[in-house]
């Protein structure tokens, strides 16, 4: 999957399934379960360093954990998410974070939380020859700055800025956009009035594709979800189940049994036991 095929599935009108996963394992039965499109979000300071923000992510974890996603899914559509302080201190550090992904760790796409003060950032890493996703809506990068995040697009004035700032990130050059926690009828203008692909992340079925993280999808994330996820399994239930037999097996014995044991070759144990006598005596 390519970036071209992204925009293929919008001209057909078919949604884009995508992920947000962050490791090897994950990504191969990410990859196998036939989606679209990875994203290697910065939310990996969330759920899998346990942070209570996307903040902590750093350019070495991401491009660690992006390459590891690549190796693990080499045939999906595989996004980079460019973490806090990655974009913001100058255009030369952005672009070259952003090929870091590339170069590196085999992302096809670079994903910028961006507002207007951004546009120059986009412009500067699409000219230099990287599919750039602009992250409009809700961006957890601004936590600090905004005190809580909350939904975006919810009165005219909002939604006609949102819109109109839709359009400036393709005209930078944006070749797709990431609409999080947007207002589902705000949502849909944007994808309709959009030529790019437009993954919804919360922001209703009106988009061309829509983003979850793993975590969320598979029933392992703790405490409240968000309004707009869904478990689509209980693997917590399935973990816990699994991780407590293995535990109750070692404690009666069961595990391991002589299944799981490498031996000593034909003949050599009586030899080891003949040495041992020896050097006791
Ligand atoms: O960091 C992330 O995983 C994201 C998605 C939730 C869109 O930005």
């Amino acid at each position: 999957m390519t970036i071209l095929d992204l925009f293929g599935l919008k001209q057909k009108g078919q949604k884009i399934s995508a992920v947000s996963c962050y490791d090897y394992t994950t990504a191969r039965l990410v990859g196998r379960a036939g989606v679209d499109m990875i994203l290697v979000g910065d939310s990996a300071a969330q759920i899998l360093l346990g942070y209570d923000s996307t903040l902590p992510a750093t350019m070495d974890l991401m491009v660690a954990l992006t390459a590891a996603v690549r190796r693990g899914a080499p045939n999906v559509c595989l996004a980079a998410d460019m973490p806090f302080l990655s974009y913001q201190t100058s255009i030369a550090s952005a672009v070259s974070n952003a090929g870091r992904f590339v170069a590196q760790a085999g992302a096809q796409i670079v994903k910028i939380e961006a507002t207007a003060a951004h546009l120059d950032v986009i412009k500067a890493v699409s000219d230099a020859g990287m599919s750039v996703m602009a992250h409009i809506g809700i961006r957890p990068q601004s936590i600090t700055k905004l005190g809580q995040l909350k939904a975006e697009g919810t009165t005219a004035e909002l939604a006609y800025e949102l819109i109109e700032l839709s359009k400036a990130m393709v005209k930078a050059g944006a070749n797709s956009l990431l609409l999080e926690g947007t207002a589902r009828e705000v949502a849909k203008i944007v994808a309709e009035k959009t030529p790019v692909p437009v993954i919804s992340c919360g922001s209703g079925p009106d988009c061309d594709g829509q983003i979850l993280v793993i975590s969320d999808i598979l029933g392992l994330s703790d405490g409240p979800m968000p309004k707009f996820s869904r478990r689509f399994a209980d693997l917590d239930k399935a973990v816990v189940q699994a991780v407590g037999d293995y535990a109750q097996q070692i404690r009666s014995g069961k595990f391991p049994d002589d299944t799981q044991c490498y031996h000593i070759k034909p003949g050599e144990l009586d030899k080891l036991k003949r040495m041992l006598a020896s050097t006791n005596r």
